[in-house]
């Protein structure tokens, strides 16, 4: 038996390409064994970029003939919940993006299909894990340990970006212990 978890992903478009298919590549334990896009021209230039033979446009397909160990299903929220529903029936491990529904209807239905088929269902709420949050976090803790709210303000500074949203400010000495980079 293979010591890798076999991966497949629908879904190559912009977060899919930018984040989530070069984290996979560069983990060892991890073997991205297919991918679906409806987009024909996205699945090629993906599947060409990390060398991925199992190419369809039908997921159901891909499962079938991958037999994958979980799947990567990312796309907009409002695509998202007739896909999962369908791969966790089929005892697929999920990972989705971050909103995981448009309701929360959706989202506890999605929980409920995970628990029946024993499967693993995960959610992309990456900045969870950032270092300054853990670090605040761990800060905060370490005064309290009954937290009832928390309104945070996130900035995004990094020096070479333009526009309305990423606006140029100094950071905090917090944030700079914390390992970002200080603006110029
Ligand atoms: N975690 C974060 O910080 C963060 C940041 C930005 C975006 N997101 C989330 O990422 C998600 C968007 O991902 P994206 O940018 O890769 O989406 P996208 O719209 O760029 O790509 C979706 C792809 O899925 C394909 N697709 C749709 N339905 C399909 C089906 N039935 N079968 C096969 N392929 C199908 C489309 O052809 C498309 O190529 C959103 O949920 C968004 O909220 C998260």
């Amino acid at each position: 038996m293979s010591d890798q978890v076999r991966v497949c992903f629908i879904g190559a478009g912009g977060m899919a390409t930018a984040v989530h298919y070069p984290s996979l590549a560069d983990m060892d334990d991890v073997d991205l064994v297919g991918i679906c896009d409806l987009n024909t021209e996205r699945l090629e230039a993906t599947a060409d970029r990390y060398g991925v033979e199992g190419r369809f446009t039908d997921y159901r397909a891909m499962v079938e003939e991958t037999q994958p160990d979980a799947i990567y299903i990312i796309m907009p929220p409002h695509h998202l919940y007739d896909l999962t529903i369908d791969c966790l029936e089929m005892g697929l491990n999920i990972f989705v993006e971050k909103p995981p529904g448009i309701t929360a209807h959706q989202v506890t239905w999605m929980a409920r299909y995970a628990e029946k088929n024993d499967v693993i269902g995960m959610v992309g709420w990456n900045r969870r894990f950032i270092p300054v949050l853990t670090h605040c976090r761990e800060k905060v803790l370490a005064h309290s340990d009954r937290v009832q709210q928390v309104v945070s303000t996130f900035y995004k500074c990094h020096p070479d970006a333009q526009g309305p949203y990423y606006r140029v400010m100094p950071c905090t000495p917090l944030i700079r212990c914390a390992g970002w980079p200080a603006a110029r």
